[in-house]
């Protein structure tokens, strides 16, 4: 069984594969998969600011490429001293393709925060609202 702090230590590990050169700043997630795999991602940025990929989605995406579906638990860790919160686009990316899991946030003194993903999006987006093709 994974728990919360090791899942927080495993994104600290994934910060020191970042690529912030252009913000100097460095973010690492671990995503928890229902089987108990961990897969890290690490902010990677771009000279087209724009298109700089964070850290959480980064590990989802690879999660998903890999062809995990199902997720208990995502972390994450920066250079921020207190608790680095996800970003809008990746708390959408998150509750979208992980479900309503438990979002670890690691401070430097490896204290946790956890809060559901969908008390950190009330009210989202969802396909409910797309139209199905007959
Ligand atoms: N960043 C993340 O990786 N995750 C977040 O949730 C917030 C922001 C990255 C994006 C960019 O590379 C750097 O932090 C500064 O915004």
């Amino acid at each position: 069984m994974i728990d919360h702090l090791l899942l927080g230590e495993k994104a600290i590990e994934a910060k020191l594969m970042a690529l912030p050169k252009y913000s100097h700043f460095h973010v690492g997630s671990a995503l928890l998969t229902e089987d108990g795999t961990i897969v890290q991602g690490c902010n990677v940025e771009s000279s087209s600011y724009g298109l700089t990929i964070c850290a959480e989605r980064n590990a989802i995406f690879k999660a998903i490429s890999d062809g995990h579906r199902k997720f208990s638990a995502i972390s994450i860790a920066s250079d921020f001293d207190g608790y680095t919160s996800p970003c809008g686009a990746c708390r959408q990316v998150i509750l979208e393709q992980c479900g309503d899991v438990d979002v670890v946030m690691i401070n430097n003194k490896k204290e946790l925060k956890i809060l559901k993903a969908s008390e950190l999006l009330p009210f989202a987006f969802t396909d409910d609202a797309l139209p199905t093709l007959e």
